[in-house]
């Protein structure tokens, strides 16, 4: 028999199907009982009346408890004030499994409790809703870079190179040596572009954050392109229409679940090109003139972020950061080789920064230089030395982190409930 899911159930109206799910709630009116059924596309509402089923259908009515399987049939049609629009008449149930005492009731649970149960929480429906979009981000990731001629070349997970500094690596053992696994593709981007131009990586990346924030994952995903022959300008020009493309997708195809969510898609429908272009300069500048007692050359909190962002009714694009407080692969700024040219794309609202990126040093004894100012060990780099010395070109790139990004187009709080199965310093159970 055809499997049937909610998510199509308009084009069955009138007919009868068998639908394979669980109980999300039960109500019961003395003839009549009401079910509230999911199967992962959707729910629907059952109504069993006594008259039209066996004694033994009817009586499951006091015995079917939330989050127990089972697959129904019954008629389809149309209940406009019935979650979905539709409801089925349901004149058979097979049980799978009766659950009994599933942990997560309709009642208020704190954030722990929810967290140790994240292999159940995930059926709820904010939650539903959240993984809902992410997954749609992620196809908007791809979908742009395969549409704008990149080629996806996956990179590895165990490296033996720090890309991002070597204060959160996280080490493995690798038989008779040390593996760190990766922090980002990138460096190995910047190999794939020699051979293939216009590429990006996709996958999960790694931190050993020790800060506990709203912001950080110990494991987080990350797309990052990389291209040949491109300066900082036209990188800031590739990730403004790639969050922009990203952030339209989801407000054509999220409908459903960014209400569920209750997001105020207002600002989201703001989010197109061209976003504004900052340097690190001006962006200090706004924080001394909002009396923020800021030291020149750090990096900004998430507080000073939001300062920012909140200027702005989009993403805004900081560039030109003070070298020393950015990573080893950077390039300068040939008119202040005080400032490297990176960038960070700051989301409104005070979601803070979803991209790092900028243009890359490509000259091969500066990048010597580079990485012995900043005492990382020189042979694992070899290889990324040659790539210098065979055709050096200017290139850049970016990464985005899915994560952050979900977290801001959702509106949640917290990018835990972005991810089906957070990592945090605190977390790696369930
Ligand atoms: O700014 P980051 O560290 O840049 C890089 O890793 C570059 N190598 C990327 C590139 O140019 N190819 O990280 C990029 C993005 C951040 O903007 C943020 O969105 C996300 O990755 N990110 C994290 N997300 C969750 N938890 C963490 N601990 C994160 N660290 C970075
Ligand atoms: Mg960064």
């Amino acid at each position: 028999m055809e499997h049937i899911y909610i998510s199509d159930i308009a084009a069955y109206e009138g007919q009868e199907v068998t639908l394979h799910g669980w109980v999300y709630n039960i109500r019961s009116i003395g003839k009549v009982w009401f079910m509230i059924f999911r199967d992962g596309t959707g729910m629907i509402q059952g109504v069993v009346v006594k008259s039209e089923v066996t004694p033994e259908i009817f009586e499951l009515g006091s015995k079917l408890s939330q989050e127990s399987s089972v697959t129904i049939s019954g008629t389809v049609r149309q209940e406009k004030r019935s979650i979905g629009g539709y409801e089925l008449g349901i004149k058979s149930i097979k049980v799978h499994q009766l659950a009994t005492d599933y942990p997560i009731t309709p009642k208020e649970h704190g954030t722990a409790f929810l967290m140790d149960h994240r292999h159940l929480w995930l059926r709820s429906k904010l939650q539903h809703a959240i993984i809902r979009v992410r997954h749609q981000v992620i196809k908007a990731s791809r979908d742009f870079f395969d549409n704008n001629g990149f080629t996806l070349v996956d990179t590895p997970i165990l490296t033996a190179n720090a890309c991002e500094g070597t204060s959160n690596l996280f080490n493995v053992d690798y038989f008779d040596t040390v593996a760190y696994l990766t922090q980002s593709g990138q460096l190995y981007s910047e190999a794939s572009i020699g051979a293939h131009g216009k590429v990006y990586c996709f996958g999960p990346t790694f931190r050993a954050e020790k800060s506990k924030t709203r912001r950080h994952l110990t494991e987080f995903w990350m797309v990052e392109p990389e291209i040949a022959y491109c300066d900082l300008d036209e990188n800031m020009d590739w990730a403004e229409k790639f969050i922009s493309y990203v952030v339209g997708w989801c407000l054509e195809h999220c409908k459903t679940e960014l209400e569920i969510l209750e997001r105020d898609t207002g600002m989201l429908e703001k989010v197109v090109p061209p976003f504004p272009r900052v340097t690190y300069d001006q962006a200090v500048q706004i924080l001394k003139d909002n009396g923020v007692d800021f030291t020149y050359g750090d990096d900004f909190g998430g507080a000073d972020e939001t300062i920012i962002s909140s200027q702005y009714d989009r993403p805004v694009m900081v560039h030109r950061w003070p070298a020393e407080a950015k990573a080893f692969y950077m390039k300068r700024d040939e008119k202040n080789p005080d400032l490297a040219l990176g960038v960070d794309v700051l989301a409104p609202e005070g979601y803070g920064e979803i991209i790092g990126g900028g243009q890359r040093e490509d000259d091969h004894d500066t990048l010597v230089e580079r990485i012995l100012h900043h005492d990382l060990p020189m042979k694992p780099f070899q290889w990324y030395l040659d790539l210098r010395k065979y055709g050096t070109v200017p290139h850049s790139g970016f990464g985005m982190g899915i994560e952050r990004c979900v977290t801001w187009i959702t509106g949640i709080k917290h990018i835990r409930e972005t991810i089906p199965f957070p990592r945090t310093i605190y977390r790696l159970e369930p």
